[in-house]
């Protein structure tokens, strides 16, 4: 990318004018053919345009800089991906499914504003592809990220950069020029024509084909060398923002303009404003055009699951704030789920984690909306009672996004005269012990805590990318350390050697070594995978990072009273007993005292980067007692500057504001040395 030899000592100036000008000149083209969809020049005149720009830039080396159009695909081919830490959490968004729930956001947003009726809207579709980070620093291309997390995410700047639709520099117009830094949020796509043909020629090459354009746009985005990436035919669309060091705009309506002031691509076509009329409410007008977007979907070159509904005014955007993972100002409104005919062919048991038996439709493949599909949950007893589903039995299958696809309903007329009810077995198929339904629960379960379908399931999720991250410690493998009875439970990774390993099938001194690196590179995980790790029934990642944001670290956890965990926010009862029953199981305890004894140090949370610095920036504060204006007020204060509430309190709390008759909770607090504030000190703090 950097010229390594030097051209002709000195560059005549006209030279570099006429660079600079073909430089211009191409990003203009870009411009045009991708941001703006109106292209001024052929194809033959473009590469005319790029070749004379590469001939002068071949001759005169020591004028390439990084952002020339010529430099998109450079470098070497990486390792691995570095990690990067966004300024800005990347947040998700909550669904809603029809069309109660997206009124009820509606009311919800009224109600938290005080206001009805009258807050606008902004309606964009929802593209089926990857989210992505840019950093633009100075108008340059600095660093282009994936979302992770949604804290950290893996850096894919060389592969974004071949990405034409990706400008590498900005343009200086609308409301964000000059930005010193800009943090833009898109999604990156495949057209479905350009997957269909980037399928085939993988077809002639002997390659597999890629499920959908999403998969294949994810696999692209992910190649460890630039150079694939730059063959596969990936687009861009900007929606959002992270951080900005410039003057906000009002709202997302006019964010989205600035941004595409700035030369990038945006999807204002199908976007729309919706302001509510004499007849209509805002939301009304939303739905309208998402009806519109429903019936055109199909007629799009990309693919869309639905529509993104945002509150257009920045500020109340402020106002209504976020949850964990999703802010209160936005929706996702999906698309009714595809849905096609097929036959069961068997019914399969799957044993999990925790040993529940799930029942598997194994069907003659069918294409749901562009997808092939040959296996659908049935979930449970009850719910193949419910429908009746038996062998050999026609039925609806549908598929929503991401949704593992499900049985609807059986097509009755077309059940063959020898259909008989399914049961699930009393016996585990993999090692024949009971399988009961406990009281109380949906799912029948083997009983043996040593089933090693279960330990199977349970080191591979502990293995996998969101939790310790151990590369090459794959299906196959699994099953022979566990077949073999060298893995009795995940510490025992920590105690493989190379000889051992290398005596397994496909696997040679070399993939040995390596994986016992990346066996032993796992163990500065950060806290809360480790925890997600441990696969704690009913444990997620979302679940395991609250946990960890209120207790502050394991041992603090492991120590928790059930009760203590039901006080946590977002924690419910049957969480909070699964944890608890967890830890209190001495094989557990064992197993993670080995864990840490082999090395494993979880690694804190990193604080979210704060805004502005306020008397609550990254602060804990609890309520206890009854204040003059309502918790949700006072929650919604704090959050506004910065901190967060906790419903217990721990070491980790900073301050509790103790109104009248406080509970219990000043007690504890004032053991632990807890700042106390009173209502009015409060009030002064949070500038109330
Ligand atoms: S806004 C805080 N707008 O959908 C708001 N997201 O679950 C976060 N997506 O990961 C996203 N089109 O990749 C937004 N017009 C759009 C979008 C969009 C697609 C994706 C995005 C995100 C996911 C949300």
């Amino acid at each position: 990318m950097i010229p390594t030899s030097d051209g002709p000592a000195v560059v005549p100036s006209q030279v570099i004018r006429d660079i600079e000008e073909l430089r211009e000149e191409i990003r203009r083209h870009d411009q045009l053919y991708y941001t703006l969809d109106r292209p001024e020049i052929s194809d033959t005149e473009y590469d005319r345009l790029f070749r004379r720009l590469e001939e002068l830039e071949a001759q005169y080396p020591q004028v390439i800089s990084p952002d020339s159009p010529t430099q998109r695909v450079g470098g070497k081919p990486l390792e691995k991906f570095e990690e990067h830490k966004h300024a800005m959490p990347m947040m998700s968004l909550s669904n809603a499914f029809d069309e109660p729930e997206l009124y009820e956001f509606d009311a919800r947003i009224g109600r938290a504003l005080g206001r009805s009726n009258q807050i606008e809207y902004v309606i964009e579709p929802k593209l089926d592809g990857v989210a992505i980070e840019l950093v633009y620093e100075n108008g340059l291309l600095a660093i282009a990220s994936t979302r992770g997390d949604g804290y950290t995410g893996e850096d894919v700047t060389s592969n974004i950069r071949t990405v034409k639709a990706i400008p590498l520099r900005l343009r200086a117009a609308g409301i964000f020029t000059n930005a010193p830094v800009i943090d833009v949020r898109g999604e990156v796509f495949m057209l479905r024509d350009e997957f269909a043909r980037l399928n085939a020629a993988r077809d002639e090459e002997g390659l597999p084909p890629f499920a959908n354009p999403r998969n294949a746009t994810a696999g692209s985005v992910r190649q460890l060398d630039p150079r694939t990436t730059a063959k596969r035919p990936l687009k861009f669309f900007a929606y959002g923002v992270g951080r900005v060091e410039a003057p906000l705009p009002e709202g997302q309506w006019d964010l989205l303009h600035g941004l595409h002031d700035l030369g990038l691509p945006v999807n204002l076509a199908n976007s729309r404003l919706c302001r509510h009329t004499q007849d209509r409410t805002s939301i009304e007008v939303a739905l309208e055009h998402f009806r519109q977007l429903e019936k055109i979907r199909h007629d799009l070159p990309y693919e869309i699951d639905g529509a993104v509904v945002k509150v257009n005014s920045l500020e109340a955007q402020t106002i209504l704030g976020v949850k964990t993972r999703s802010p209160r100002w936005a929706v996702a409104f999906k698309f009714e789920p595809v849905q096609a005919i097929t036959r069961i062919l068997r019914i399969e048991i799957g044993v999990g984690r925790t040993g529940a038996l799930t029942p598997v439709a194994v069907m003659e493949p069918v294409s749901v909306g562009g997808v092939t599909i040959s296996r659908a949950t049935l979930h449970n007893q009850d719910e193949i009672d419910r429908k009746d589903v038996r062998e050999g039995d026609t039925v609806v299958i549908q598929r929503a996004g991401d949704v593992i696809p499900e049985v609807v309903s059986v097509v009755k007329d077309r059940r063959p005269d020898n259909g008989k009810p399914y049961t699930i077995p009393d016996e585990c198929p993999v090692c024949g012990s009971h399988a009961v339904r406990p009281e109380g629960q949906v799912a029948k379960r083997c009983v043996n805590v040593s089933c090693p379908a279960r330990l199977k399931e349970t080191i591979r999720h502990f293995a996998a990318r969101d939790a310790m991250d151990i590369e090459g410690l794959g299906v196959k493998l699994v099953e022979q350390l566990v077949d073999r009875n060298l893995v009795k439970d995940a510490a025992d990774l920590y105690y493989l050697d190379e000889q051992t390993l290398a005596g397994l099938e496909r696997m040679a001194s070399k993939s040995a070594s390596n994986l016992l690196d990346a066996i032993y590179g796992s163990r500065s995980v950060r806290v809360d995978r480790f925890l997600f790790a441990l696969g704690i029934p009913l444990v997620g990642e979302h679940v395991a990072r609250v946990l960890i944001e209120e207790f502050g670290d394991l041992d603090a956890l492991t120590s928790a009273a059930p009760e203590e965990l039901r006080e946590v926010r977002g924690i419910g009862p049957e969480v909070a007993q699964s944890v608890a029953n967890f830890f209190r199981e001495p094989r557990n305890g064992e197993m993670i005292r080995r864990l840490l004894a082999a090395g494993i140090k979880p690694a804190p949370l990193e604080p979210v980067s704060p805004g502005p610095e306020t008397p609550f920036s990254g602060k804990t504060v609890l309520f206890t007692g009854s204040i003059s204006i309502s918790r949700a007020d006072a929650k919604k204060a704090v959050e506004r500057l910065g901190g967060k509430v906790a419903g217990s309190v721990s070491r980790n709390t900073d301050y509790v504001v103790a109104g009248e008759d406080p509970g219990s909770k000043l007690d504890k607090a004032k053991d632990l040395g807890v700042v106390v504030l009173s209502e009015s000190e409060f009030r002064e703090m949070a500038g109330l």
